[in-house]
């Protein structure tokens, strides 16, 4: 029986992997620590809250004492850590939350595995989940590999590259069996609607403007959600200490064809004539240090422990439009109060 911490396992991708690991391995005991912040919510999981082998513990990672205490007690065998403030737009307002929850949480975490596998690192494993944001921006070709060099534009980026120089410190420094990944966005269920996707998805069914920043130029490389966590629970057990792994779902769009895309599939679901969700499409201010391109080189990954994704975009696309308009109260409840402050402080005036 094996004992895991999953961080921020009530946020986006964090909810996929505890699902996933809660039922594919019935033997191991899943703990889910969160600190429950606006990006938190339990009702991510409540199809598996009742099962025996999960368990949630409301905490935050920032707090060093509380988790000393907790790695003391509970004595896991991996830690599997996602939590993280998120959102690009929201470390341009506040950075230096960044710094606490990305940076220095993550250190308190790697603080703790150190300290209780000091006499027997074998078998155990701190897996880190980071971004491709660290490697900064693309021109038009080329992609990033695990050997490019560091780059952040955001504060968000550079708190996560911190974080990720961090892990491999304390893997060189200390031998911490520790592993780190990188993945470009993410699109799926359950993602907090700030993010590009879910944002507009709400809009467009909520006939409001679409805020597309710059001139929608600026491309992504989009992979399904369950396919990271697949690929998480790949690295988790059979990737290599000290090694990255480049996850990418090879699917780069431009954001300005994506949101058209996202127009047409949805005057279809919603019954509205073709062309009626484009007029909503409004250009404003770009973001401060908008990174032009993404895309990701996994063949690492692919090569080495077989990873590849499962879903085609236009499959998943569809998908994850269904979930959002099946899923009307799960909307209303994280859009109603912090959120349309939020929403205001973004967007009104841009
Ligand atoms: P999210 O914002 O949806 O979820 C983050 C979770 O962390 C939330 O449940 C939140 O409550 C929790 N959390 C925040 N601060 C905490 C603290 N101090 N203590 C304990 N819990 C705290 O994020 P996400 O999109 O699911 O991203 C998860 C991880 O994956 C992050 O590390 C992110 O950098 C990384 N990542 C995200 C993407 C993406 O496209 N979303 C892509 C690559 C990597
Ligand atoms: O690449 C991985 C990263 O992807 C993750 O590390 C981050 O946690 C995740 O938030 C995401 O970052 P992005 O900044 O790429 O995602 P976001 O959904 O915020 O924006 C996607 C693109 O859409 C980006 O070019 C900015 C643009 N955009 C976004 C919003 C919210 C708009 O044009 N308008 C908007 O309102």
């Amino acid at each position: 029986m094996r004992k895991i911490l999953i961080t921020g396992g009530a946020g986006f991708i964090g909810s996929h992997v505890v699902r996933l690991f809660v039922n594919k391995y019935p033997d191991y005991q899943i703990v889910n620590l969160d600190k429950l912040t606006y990006a938190g919510n339990l009702a991510n999981l409540k199809d598996i809250e009742n099962k025996p082998n999960y368990r949630f513990i409301k905490g935050d990672i920032v707090d060093s004492d509380f988790i000393m205490a907790l790695f003391e007690q509970e004595q896991f065998d991996g830690v599997i850590h996602l939590a993280a403030e998120s959102h690009v737009d929201r470390s341009i307002s506040n950075p230096t939350e960044f710094v606490f929850t990305n940076v220095i949480g993550t250190v308190n975490l790697l603080n703790a595995a150190k300290h209780i596998w000091k006499d027997e690192p074998e078998g155990k494993r701190f897996y880190h989940i980071s971004t491709d944001e660290v490697y900064g921006t693309l021109g038009e070709t080329g992609l990033f590999t695990e050997e490019t060099a560091y780059d952040p534009h955001s504060p968000y980026s550079a708190s996560k590259a911190s974080s990720d120089h961090f892990v491999r410190a304390y893997h060189d420094t200390f031998g911490l069996p520790a592993v780190v990944s990188n993945c470009s966005n993410n699109y799926g269920s359950y993602q907090f609607p700030e993010k590009l996707i879910p944002l507009f998805i709400n809009n467009i069914r909520n006939n409001k403007p679409l805020p597309v920043y710059g001139k929608g130029e600026n491309v992504r490389d989009w992979l399904w959600v369950e396919d990271h966590a697949r690929a998480i629970d790949v690295i988790f057990h059979k990737g290599k200490n000290g090694e990255t792994y480049n996850i990418g779902g090879h699917n780069e769009w431009k954001n300005i064809d994506l949101i058209r895309l996202m127009c047409q599939i949805l005057d279809r679901k919603l019954g509205r004539e073709a062309g009626t969700s484009e007029k909503l499409i409004t250009y404003v201010k770009d973001r401060a240090g908008h990174d032009l391109r993404y895309a990701i080189d996994s063949s690492k990954l692919q090569r080495e422990l077989g990873w590849v994704p499962s879903l085609q975009f236009a499959e998943g696309l569809e998908k994850t439009i269904d979930w959002y308009l099946e899923n009307e109260e799960w909307l209303a409840n994280v859009t109603s109060g912090e959120y349309q402050k939020y929403y205001e402080e973004q967007y009104v005036n841009r």
